[in-house]
């Protein structure tokens, strides 16, 4: 196991910049998540760390040593690929310990080291199929057998899951976590998916054009996200965001005020929980709302009305667990996430509330988070 600092680290390729300053910082038995959409450079960025790509400048360190110039197979990490890469005339141990018999590892020793990798991934009873004899999971299961088994300084996985369907997703998903959890290695994992992002992590980059947008835990991410790509990209439904004017009501406190645009007389006005912070340099300017489906919820009857208002339900869809609720607010559709037992059918007015002290509040030029409440 080991530390893995990336300081500035800087790339371009066919004359575009494709990495533009990345630095990243991780303690042993980190698990760092690269998160960004297809093309913002996480595959470039984790085959730097590999050295299977050439750094223009800055640094990787794999614990103490700076590796820049060492070549990938003595970097001592172990990379997991979406393509599993299995040697298709191997049988399954074949193919995990053919790289310690490489090295020159003993008979005793491999046969060892596949009993415990064998175990932790529950493969026993696959060690003598070949490739085509397994399934997709049951591949991805070998190809991360085999990287286990050389029980690295750092493992690199990159999109090992997008193969799979949905459910087989969700078990290796688990299965990742647990090995996680029971090996305590130190991980750079690449994803474009971001529930495995929230769920595997313990810290997240969030990347977008080659940039680093966001870096922290994931629920300090999901929570106070920095931009409003970040507040957008992660969260299924998305972050609704709603057009606001910043006012200030006869107390004095600060309102994000939502006028409706079939009636502009219509005003919704909402209690920011600015705490002590000053923001009456943006008074009177527009700003956007932002806030998650599950921090709107139905109103008790009798509510008062600070961060609570009737609007009539547009579109209503079960998903089971949750009812998700389509309404118009500002010119922008907002998708609440309700109980089932709180929805009122298409058509119908009902009284929604925000859960104030969970909103984000966005810049609309710079896109950039508003901080409140320190
Ligand atoms: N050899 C190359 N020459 C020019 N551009 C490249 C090359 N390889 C990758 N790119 C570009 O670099 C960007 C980042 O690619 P990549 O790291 O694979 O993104 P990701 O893994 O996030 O999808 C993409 O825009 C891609 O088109
Ligand atoms: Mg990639």
């Amino acid at each position: 196991m080991a530390t893995l600092r990336i300081s500035d680290i800087r790339k371009k390729l066919g004359g575009n910049d494709i990495l533009n300053g990345i630095n990243v910082d991780l303690e042993d038995g980190d698990f760092l998540v690269l998160l960004g959409p297809s093309g913002c450079g996480k595959s470039t960025l984790l085959n730097m760390i590999a050295g299977l790509e050439t750094i223009d400048s800055g640094e990787v360190r794999i614990g103490d040593r700076v590796v820049n110039n060492v070549h990938p197979r003595d970097r001592d990490i172990a990379m997991v690929f979406q393509s599993y890469a299995l040697y298709p005339s191997m049988t399954v141990a074949k193919n995990i310990t053919f790289g310690l018999q490489r090295r020159g590892a003993s008979k005793a020793e491999q046969a060892a080291a596949l009993d415990h990798v064998a175990g932790l991934l529950q493969i026993k009873p696959l060690l003598n199929r070949r490739p085509a004899q397994l399934s997709g999971g049951q591949r991805q299961r070998v190809a991360m057998g085999r990287a286990l088994v050389r029980d690295p300084k750092l493992f690199l996985f990159d999109e090992p899951l997008s193969n799979l369907d949905a459910k087989l997703r969700g078990e290796m998903r688990t299965e990742i976590k647990r090995l996680h959890q029971r090996l305590g290695s130190t991980i750079v994992y690449v994803t474009h998916d971001q529930v495995e992002a929230m769920t595997l992590a313990s810290h997240v980059a969030v990347m977008k054009n080659g940039a680093i947008q966001q870096y922290g835990e994931p629920q300090q991410i999901y929570e106070r996200p920095a931009n409003m790509f970040v507040a957008g990209f992660i969260g299924a439904p998305a972050m609704n965001f709603v057009p606001c004017v910043l006012t200030q009501n006869e107390s004095g406190q600060y309102c994000a005020t939502i006028t409706q645009p079939d009636d502009l007389r219509t005003k919704i006005e909402l209690v920011l929980p600015t705490g002590n912070t000053d923001l009456s340099a943006r008074l009177g300017t527009d700003l956007i709302l932002g806030i998650r489906p599950e921090g709107i919820t139905r109103a008790p009857s009798g509510a008062d009305d600070t961060g609570s208002f009737d609007l009539v339900v547009d579109v209503v869809e079960p998903t089971g667990a949750d009812t998700m609720v389509v309404f118009n607010l500002g010119s922008k559709e907002v998708t609440a996430r309700l109980s089932p037992k709180d929805v009122v059918p298409a058509g119908q007015s009902m009284r929604f509330q925000f859960k104030m002290n969970e909103v984000s509040l966005f810049d609309p030029d710079t896109t950039n988070r508003i901080e409140m409440g320190e």
